[in-house]
């Protein structure tokens, strides 16, 4: 069901945690399903040097922010804005149809994240 990629992230998270004196936060729940995703930055310079996430969510959620993570790491603000579901779904090799929802938790959480950045 699940692609190997999808199956590595889930059991080995990349940048689980939080960040203690981050420059920003962003959380975003699912309504649907009632699990939730908080996202921690660390900004120097409009560049997201360090990224963390916390959540009570599904294998899917955990897997794609994880993957998510990698992504947004390195790049400035704006670029990781532009992120899109269908990027981190293309990096994890595909997600079931009933969890392509579950892939729009994280970017929410990191979106919610640097526009409060950007509102300080
Ligand atoms: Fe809730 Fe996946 S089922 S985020």
């Amino acid at each position: 069901m699940y692609s190997k990629k999808v199956i590595e992230h889930f059991k080995n998270p990349h940048n689980q945690g939080q960040i203690e004196k981050s420059d920003a936060i962003g959380q975003k729940g699912n309504m649907a399903c009632g699990d939730v995703m908080k996202i921690y930055l660390q900004i120097e310079n409009n560049i997201i040097k360090d990224i963390k996430f916390e959540t009570f969510g599904c294998a899917a959620a955990i897997a794609v922010t994880s993957a998510m993570t990698d992504i947004a790491k390195g790049k400035t603000i704006d670029e990781a804005l532009a992120i899109t579901k269908d990027n981190i779904v293309k990096d994890l090799g595909g997600l079931p149809e009933p969890k392509i929802h579950c892939s729009m938790l994280g970017i929410d959480a990191l979106r919610e994240a640097i526009n409060n950045y950007k509102n300080k």
